[in-house]
């Protein structure tokens, strides 16, 4: 990266084509998603060292759970045994969060996203949310029933409702507006991810499979973002 270069704040990535690479490979889907969740590794602490200030990976969507058992399964598998060793956490600096809906996981996988969460609340470092069980549609649903409630309470009227309000019940009000989209595997599509916070966020489309990104392909997209020019509506 130049030195000129200035770094998005917030990066979004949907990790996506792990199926393809072990198609391409000859092994099953779940050692895509295991080398996916290697990649991962290396991409927060990249970003870390790099200073971005906010990461979120789709790690899972709502529409997910429609896959065969088999291959939920071994998703599932694969966030219990690396969110232990990806955060052990000592000596950390990333603070991690979980975005999503938190009623359908086992409770194993909540205990285990809870014990990671407190542990690393002091961190002062990379921002990390993580997206399991997520949907964009759901996120804004889940902010609009939050509203209606504050309202049923009394404590704001529906004229109070706006978009600062709306924004602070997302799950990701902790961090700074969404700049970068960045999605590998060649498709082209947001897919119900960050919906709300996409919109002023440069979309950066690659073709390389998740499982074969890199250090390297991070900051090229961050040279593309580099080299848009970010009017935010006005001229
Ligand atoms: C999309 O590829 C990927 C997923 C649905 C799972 C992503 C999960 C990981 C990278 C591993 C777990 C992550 C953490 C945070 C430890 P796809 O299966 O849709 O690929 P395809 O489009 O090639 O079939």
């Amino acid at each position: 990266m130049s030195s000129e270069t200035s770094l998005p704040r917030h990066i979004g990535i949907i990790m996506d084509g792990n199926g393809r690479w072990a198609a391409k490979h000859g092994l099953p889907r779940a050692a895509g998603h295991a080398r996916g969740a290697d990649v991962f590794r290396t991409i927060c602490r990249y970003c870390e060292k790099i200073g971005i200030e906010a990461l979120t990976v789709y790690a899972f969507s709502t529409e997910n759970w429609s896959r065969s058992k088999d291959e939920v399964d071994s998703i599932m598998n694969i966030l219990r045994r690396y969110l232990r060793d990806a955060f052990d956490l000592e000596g950390e600096t990333i603070r991690v969060r979980f975005i999503g809906r938190r009623d359908r996981l086992e409770k194993d996988i909540l205990s285990l996203m809870e014990e990671i969460e407190d542990g690393s609340r002091d961190n002062t470092g990379l921002k990390l949310n993580i997206a399991v069980d997520y949907g964009g549609r759901d996120e804004i649903a889940h902010a609009a029933r939050e509203a209606a409630k504050m309202v049923l309470e009394g404590r704001i009227s529906p004229d109070d409702i706006d978009e600062d309000l709306i924004d602070s019940l997302t799950y990701t009000s902790c961090c700074p507006p969404l700049d970068l989209l960045l999605r590998p595997s060649g498709e082209e599509r947001i897919s119900n991810f960050m919906l709300w916070q996409c919109a002023y966020a440069e979309f950066v489309y690659m073709d390389t499979l998740w499982p074969d990104f890199t250090p390297e392909l991070l900051d090229k997209a961050i040279e593309e973002f580099n080299s848009r020019n970010r009017r935010f509506g006005g001229r």
